[in-house]
């Protein structure tokens, strides 16, 4: 298990919302957690992000705070607290939320938030709260 870089080991305990609170961008996700090859992640999103869809990977949102909508080529969901999607791989959407909203990612380590499109909301990897 990869821990988070100048941590001493041992399990800890993570605060959302703490960490949540560390995050000073939007649809800008934060490594908070990883577990076998995976990132666990936390975003504060608010607008519209790109339609967009990742070829290699499933995406798991679970909503934290506030409302998440995101727009399928079909259909529009909404999330609420406590509520979670995943987004098998190939399909295109687009996350928006209203107003503030805060997610719980997780996915495969170094999957790009904006997928296969070319948009300056590309975040960097790796980057922990
Ligand atoms: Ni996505």
């Amino acid at each position: 298990m990869q821990r988070e870089p100048g941590r001493s080991p041992g399990p800890a305990v993570i605060n959302l919302a703490d960490k949540l609170a560390l995050v000073d961008a939007p649809w800008s996700p934060r490594v908070v957690a990883t577990l076998n090859d995976y990132d666990v992640k936390v975003a504060r999103v608010t607008g519209e992000f790109i339609w967009h869809a990742h070829d290699d990977t499933d995406e798991m949102f679970l909503v934290v705070f506030g409302i998440l909508g995101i727009e399928f080529r079909d259909r529009t969901v909404e999330l609420r607290v406590g509520e979670m999607i995943v987004v098998p791989r190939g399909v295109e959407h687009r996350p928006f939320a209203r107003e503030e909203c805060h997610l719980l990612l997780i996915e495969p380590r170094g999957t790009v938030n904006t997928g296969d499109a070319d948009s300056p909301l590309r975040a960097p990897n790796d980057v922990w709260a």
